[in-house]
């Protein structure tokens, strides 16, 4: 049956039956059982089971930069009427229309999870969803100081996103904080500045944080730390591997070359543990939704293959991150407009990139030649004013 095989979609052609052939030509370079087409005076009506609507999107654009008006604008509502199908599976490289519900494995996956207990660790959480204004007099600015007594001059629920890499407790040789110090301390320090980093974020607001284990210790600082979200009732959204290719880790450890008694593992990645406050689901006006296509496509894959800054030298910092980390991380979770914190800015990656991205900042470091840096930085950077 035509109906259970394929989605229907009918195009006004008003009456004409001009240039027809040319998209006739088009429908025909993709398998029947994919797409196919029936035109009549009364108008077009597609015939839509799957399709790689990357092939099929460049195939129409080529045809329409070359047509006249009139087919041009069928040719757009054609296209549009299959973009605006927002319900698809994907299989291989094409989007299937139809029927992908039947190929999911669980049956009734709504009910299933309602009775598993999604995100069951939030229960009990009294987040306010009475979301507040930044005071205009931290709107934009780099802040001198510790981050534990900074924050506390923001109200709750103020930031839409926070962004942010702490100290990994490597022993790195920042400008005045001490890096390396006994782990529980180390904790028990970075939980005070997460806890209120978790009460100045909004409802539905995100905290994403960027760390690296250090494995010589043993200890899993990624885990530790999303291990205190959950505890602080916070969503658990997803885990990014940021793979930076760097394969500057040793090889073995004496005694580890080649036997089981403790072979030593090696990683070319750190992680992003990303968390929300309340919902899932961020509210934001269309217009102010900055990432393109392509973009999200490659960012909704949890692994990103980035470089680590190569300008580090430059600014005299041992632990940024690289500016198109920051980027992914801004037009993936936020909207234009929106605030964005980055309590342990150094020199000022995160603010830096927010402002380019037309999104408003605060950024706040202990280290007063950081910040001097974070404020010289934003100087040069320009505001995008392309689309994407
Ligand atoms: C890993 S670096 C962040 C670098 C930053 N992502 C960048 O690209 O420049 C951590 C920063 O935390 C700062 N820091 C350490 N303790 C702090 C505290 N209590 N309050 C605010 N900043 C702190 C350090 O000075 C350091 O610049």
């Amino acid at each position: 049956m035509i109906a259970d095989n394929y989605k229907i979609i009918k195009v006004r052609n008003n009456g004409t039956q001009h240039g027809i052939d040319k998209i006739e030509q088009v429908f025909s370079l993709f398998p029947k059982e994919d797409i196919f087409l029936e035109s009549s005076r009364k108008g077009l009506v597609i015939y839509l089971h799957q399709l790689n609507f990357t092939d099929f999107e460049k195939n129409f654009k080529t045809l329409s930069d070359t047509s006249d008006k009139r087919i041009s604008e069928l040719l757009n509502s054609i296209l549009n009427n299959i973009k605006k199908i927002k319900s698809y599976g994907l299989k291989g490289n094409k989007r299937l229309y139809v029927g992908y519900n039947k190929e999911r494995k669980v049956k009734g996956r709504k009910e299933k999870e309602k009775e598993r207990g999604i995100y069951y660790y939030t229960k009990g959480n009294n987040f306010s969803k009475k979301n507040n204004e930044v005071p205009k007099q931290f709107i934009n600015k780099i802040i001198p100081g510790n981050s534990e007594e900074v924050l506390k001059e923001l109200p709750d629920n103020c930031i839409d996103l926070i962004f942010t890499s702490p100290p990994y407790n490597f022993g790195l040789s920042y400008d005045n904080h001490k890096d390396g110090t006994n782990w529980e301390e180390y904790f028990d320090k970075l939980f005070s500045i997460l806890k209120e980093s978790i009460r100045v974020l909004k409802y539905a607001g995100r905290i994403i944080v960027n760390v690296q284990p250090l494995f010589s210790d043993y200890i899993p600082i990624h885990h530790i730390i999303s291990d205190f979200f959950m505890k602080q009732k916070l969503i658990w959204k997803g885990e990014i591997i940021w793979d930076k290719h760097n394969w500057n880790c040793k090889y073995t450890a004496w005694g580890s070359w080649k036997s089981p008694s403790s072979p030593y593992l090696k990683y070319t990645w750190e992680f992003l543990e990303v968390f929300c406050k309340g919902d899932l689901k961020k509210p934001g006006l269309k217009e102010n939704i900055d990432i393109s296509d392509e973009e999200f496509k490659k960012y909704v894959i949890g692994k990103w293959d980035v470089a680590p800054a190569r300008n580090m030298k430059e600014y005299g910092h041992p632990a940024m991150f690289p500016e198109s980390l920051v980027e992914r991380v801004l037009k993936l979770f936020s909207y234009k407009e929106d605030v964005i914190l980055d309590p342990f800015n150094g020199v000022g990656t995160t603010t830096a990139v927010a402002k380019r991205l037309s999104r408003k900042y605060i950024g706040v470091d202990i280290s007063k030649e950081y910040c001097a840096k974070a404020e010289s930085r934003l100087k040069k950077t320009v505001v995008n004013t392309t689309l994407f």
